[in-house]
């Protein structure tokens, strides 16, 4: 008989349920996870919302820490009692991208990310006979997980899994859009649109890079005094009729030099854009709706305004998670002050709908 195992699975678009699926066992290059807790990100909801498109029925969630059960054949570097991140970027490492250092934008990972399996092509995940798909090489919202040995980041043993889960997406793309893809120096005006997981991410990091003033806009005033905690210089909520764009200009005289957008909407990328002073740079990290369109006046590309965007913070997995793990760990991150709720794997439909109005991240904790 199959042993199985506890794991979210959406069959159609907004409803997900705790279902019993076979356990897998790992592939080549793959290793198998005990899940210990996964973070919740917008990206799932967006995800189990039916705004992404992706092969269903699937296993949900992508920002799980968890020990090393197994590993599959030609794994080297990992064993059986690691504790690891599980990383959204897959990195095949020979590509011309992974050689240049951008694995987010890894020739083999990328194209298949959002194809439902892993990097060679198969699902690894089954129940009685029937296909299911993977998200984004990990399925977390499941008590184990099958990835690749290369989004499974080893890290200090003892760090705590429920808050470094959370690096495995939303906290480490805020952190790498501030310190890996705009490379903010001290100094460096900064504007942060949308306080949630990912944005208050980017905050601690523009305080660890030395950026000042760091405004951080969102609707929120829960989300708002959780991003003065941790860094925010200046906050507006733009639900009150005052504007990020006009707040990012009062403050600053000319407009910021790096201005991030955490929302993902075509009119947050719009305010992220024209908060810029000449020569800033606005990153998109968020994205609300795959439809999602952004346009710049050609004038103020002139001027040097540039407009780019980031996967997963352009990070080096191996690299950026275990040098944050040692960040938080001396204070310096705290990403615990992110972690404002706590579910069980069967409150996982609540824990996907607290994130509408809510603060901070939810962690799915097994
Ligand atoms: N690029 C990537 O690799 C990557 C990785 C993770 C998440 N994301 C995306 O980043 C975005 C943020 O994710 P999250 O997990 O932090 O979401 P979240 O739900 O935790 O936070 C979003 C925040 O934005 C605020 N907000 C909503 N409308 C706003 C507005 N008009 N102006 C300012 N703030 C507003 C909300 O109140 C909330 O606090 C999502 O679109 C997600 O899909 C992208
Ligand atoms: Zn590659
Ligand atoms: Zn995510």
């Amino acid at each position: 008989m199959t042993a199985t195992m506890k794991a979210a699975v959406v069959r159609e678009p907004g409803k997900i349920s705790v279902e019993a699926v076979d356990r897998p066992e790992p592939g080549p290059d793959q290793v198998l996870v005990k899940v210990h807790a996964a973070g919740v990100c917008h990206t799932d909801l967006t995800a189990l919302r039916g705004l992404v498109p992706l092969p269903l029925p699937l296993v949900l969630g992508h920002e799980g820490a968890g020990v090393v059960e197994a590993i599959g054949s030609g794994v080297t570097g990992l064993e059986a009692g690691d504790h690891v991140v599980l990383s959204i970027t897959y990195g095949c490492g020979r590509c011309r991208q992974c050689q240049k250092g951008a694995y987010g934008l890894c020739e083999v990972g990328a194209p298949v990310a959002l194809g439902g399996v892993l990097p060679d092509g198969a699902s690894r995940l089954a129940k009685d006979g029937e296909r299911l798909h993977h998200f984004l090489f990990q399925s977390s919202f499941a008590e184990y997980a099958v990835v690749p040995a290369a989004c499974a980041v080893k890290i200090r043993k003892d760090a705590p899994l429920d808050v470094v889960c959370l690096l495995g997406c939303g906290a480490i793309t805020g952190y790498g859009a501030v310190i890996r893809r705009a490379k903010v120096a001290p100094g460096d005006s900064v504007l942060i649109i949308g306080a949630g997981g990912v944005g208050l991410a980017a905050v601690m990091a523009a305080r660890l890079a030395g950026a000042n003033p760091i405004i951080v806009s969102d609707v929120n005033d829960d989300a708002l005094a959780l991003a003065r905690e941790v860094g925010a210089t200046h906050t507006v909520n733009v639900s009150t009729g005052k504007t990020a764009v006009g707040e990012a200009q009062r403050l600053t005289g000319s407009g910021v030099d790096f201005a991030f957008d955490a929302v993902g909407t075509s009119a947050t990328i719009d305010e992220a854009f024209q908060s810029l002073c000449n020569g800033g740079e606005a990153v998109a990290i968020g994205l609300a709706d795959f439809a999602a369109t952004a346009s710049v006046p050609v004038f103020n590309l002139i001027y040097e305004k540039r407009l780019t965007g980031t996967n997963n913070g352009s990070i080096r997995p191996h690299v950026d998670i275990p040098a944050a793990v040692d960040l938080f760990m001396e204070g310096r991150l705290p990403l615990d002050r992110l972690v404002t709720r706590r579910y069980d794997l069967d409150q996982v439909d609540t824990a996907l709908a607290d994130m509408d109005g809510g603060s901070g991240r939810g962690v799915i904790v097994f």
